[in-house]
């Protein structure tokens, strides 16, 4: 699949993985902006489809059932094109999930310092697996588990002290849409 140089169209998704709190909705939001792309969240989805919040959905039917949604979601917006995709951080964590979302597109990995997570994530309540007494160990655990995961992605950046700004324009840059 190759991106389609006319005007600012594309026919690869742009894929924007990353830990909770790396900032993948407020840069997918500045990237639709810029380019006029549609965007999708997985988590938006999840949402409209099920009827309820995220944190209602972990309490009341579990992670496991969460994640079983979520991969249907990713399969269904992997066979959009020219999109810009905002996964929810643990879409990852699926095999199939991460072959279908880098043959759809050009996986970015949004990395993030555990210090940078947890000053962007301690005042927001909506993300269940990070409601606990001690959030920072919960980052701290969590992205051990999944630094190899989202090393998958086809480019890694750093977004530590950089503005929305500044990551979408490099994301631009490899998308050859700046
Ligand atoms: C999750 C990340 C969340 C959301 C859910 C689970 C995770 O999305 O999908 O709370 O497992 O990392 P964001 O990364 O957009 O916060």
């Amino acid at each position: 699949m190759a991106y389609v140089t006319i005007g600012s169209m594309t026919d690869k998704n742009i894929v924007l993985t990353g830990f909770m709190g790396s900032g993948k909705t407020a840069v997918s939001r500045n990237l639709a902006g810029r380019t006029g792309l549609k965007r999708v969240s997985t988590d938006d989805l999840i949402v409209e489809a099920e009827g309820r919040s995220i944190v209602a959905i972990f309490r009341d039917s579990g992670e496991g059932y969460f994640r079983k949604i979520e991969k249907q979601v990713v399969a269904e917006v992997c066979c959009l094109a020219g999109v810009i995709v905002d996964c929810g951080g643990g879409v990852i964590l699926d095999e199939d999930n991460r072959r279908a979302l880098k043959s759809s597109g050009t996986v970015f990995f949004l990395d993030a310092s555990e210090q940078e997570i947890y000053q962007r994530i301690k005042a927001q309540t909506h993300r269940p697996l990070l409601n606990t007494p001690d959030p920072l160990a919960g980052i701290h655990d969590l992205l051990k588990q999944r630094r190899p995961l989202y090393a998958c992605a086809d480019i890694t950046l750093l977004t530590d002290g950089k503005s929305v700004a500044a990551v979408t324009e490099e994301i631009l840059k490899v998308v050859h849409m700046n």
